[in-house]
């Protein structure tokens, strides 16, 4: 604690500029708590099937369920990707699968590495699964939450596209394949409210924190949220080693992602109920 406390009045000092800032600081406060594991079907792919892939190709559905995708050809069982991890590689690197968009590159080269390092099914050790660190809750609560807008302010389709557009959005998934919009490899928003809606503006100037894989010093990168409380990394700019964590520091209660993650686009998880496990938005400090 006393050490996320400390980074954080570190960093505060560096964002008088109020821009986004990137630089590559030394700061040394330990390695991460769980060294980046190797790529395995329990904590990476199956997640990435699950996302990407088995809306259609599921064994488990049949008929119109299965949108067009040809009977037999299935990725939700360990067993059906390892043997067809060849046929999947080539469609999500020549962009064919999903259809309509893309695998992003930082999951591309997971599945590769996948396949380089023997396509392991689980962690050998259980305390390498980062994923077991996720609470096992389901991914539609039971209770539905009553969603928010605390800052009262809505992004309108009038408003126009851009940097400010869509806050709480899933900006990486609705951006991949659109000739116009920008590719990011890290995007995010960081709202007033844990619930707060779709669209709703979220918090001016939260600086999130990414403390990143790399051994033995994590690299910290550094965002300023905008004026709808978005932040974002276009793809190609910057090397983000996985498992990464993620802190937000100003008010009086700096908070930290007590897990690391490997997926960089928070809207995945971070969504107006939350899912995977996250309790909502991702929370501006109070
Ligand atoms: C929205 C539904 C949908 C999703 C999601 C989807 N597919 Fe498909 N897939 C299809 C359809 C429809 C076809 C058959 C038509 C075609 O080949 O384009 C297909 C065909 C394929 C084929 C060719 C099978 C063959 O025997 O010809 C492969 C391989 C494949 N998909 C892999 C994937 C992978 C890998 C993913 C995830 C990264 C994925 N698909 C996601 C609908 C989907
Ligand atoms: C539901 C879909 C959707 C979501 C969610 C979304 N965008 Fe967009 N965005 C678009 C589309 C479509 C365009 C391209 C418009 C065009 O064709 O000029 C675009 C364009 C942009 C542009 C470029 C505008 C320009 O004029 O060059 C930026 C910047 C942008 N989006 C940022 C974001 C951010 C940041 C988020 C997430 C907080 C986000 N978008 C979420 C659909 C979306
Ligand atoms: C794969 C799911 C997932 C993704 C993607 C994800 N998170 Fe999280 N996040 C969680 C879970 C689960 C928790 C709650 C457990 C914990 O703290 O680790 C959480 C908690 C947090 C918290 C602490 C919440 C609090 O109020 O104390 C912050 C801050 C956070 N995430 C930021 C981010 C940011 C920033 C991103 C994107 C760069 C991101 N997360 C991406 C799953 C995710």
């Amino acid at each position: 604690m006393n050490r996320t406390l400390a980074l954080a009045s570190m960093l505060l000092a560096t964002t008088a500029c109020g821009t986004k800032i990137d630089p590559v600081q030394q700061v040394d406060y330990g390695p991460l708590d769980v060294p980046p594991a190797g790529v395995t079907w329990c904590k990476d792919i199956q997640p990435m099937m699950a996302r990407f892939c088995i809306t259609c190709h599921d064994s488990t559905k049949s008929g119109a369920d299965r949108q067009g995708a040809p009977t037999g050809v299935d990725y939700d069982t360990y067993a059906t990707v390892s043997a067809s991890a060849l046929a999947v590689k080539a469609t999500i690197q020549n962009g064919s699968m999903p259809p309509g968009g893309s695998v992003p590159t930082v999951d591309q080269g997971l599945f590769v590495e996948w396949i380089d390092t023997g396509k392991r099914e689980c962690g050998a050790d259980t305390s390498e699964d980062i994923a077991s660190d996720v609470p096992d809750v389901p991914a539609t609560p039971d209770i539905p939450v009553v969603a928010t807008c605390t800052s009262g302010k809505h992004w309108a389709v009038a408003d126009g596209q851009g940097f400010q557009m869509s806050p709480g959005g899933n900006c990486i998934t609705c951006h991949a394949g659109k000739a116009n919009a920008p590719s990011y490899m890290l995007a995010g928003t960081v709202m007033g409210g844990l619930h707060d809606e779709d669209d709703c503006d979220g918090v001016l100037g939260v600086l999130v924190v990414i403390e990143d894989g790399s051994s033995p010093t994590p690299r910290i990168r550094t965002y300023t949220t905008n004026a709808a409380g978005n932040f974002f990394l276009e793809t190609g700019s910057a090397d983000i080693t996985l498992p990464y964590r993620a802190h937000l520091s100003g008010g009086t209660t700096p908070r930290a992602m007590n897990s690391p993650q490997t997926d960089l686009n928070c809207a995945n998880c971070h969504t107006v109920a939350g899912l995977h496990g996250a309790p909502g938005r991702v929370l501006a400090p109070q």
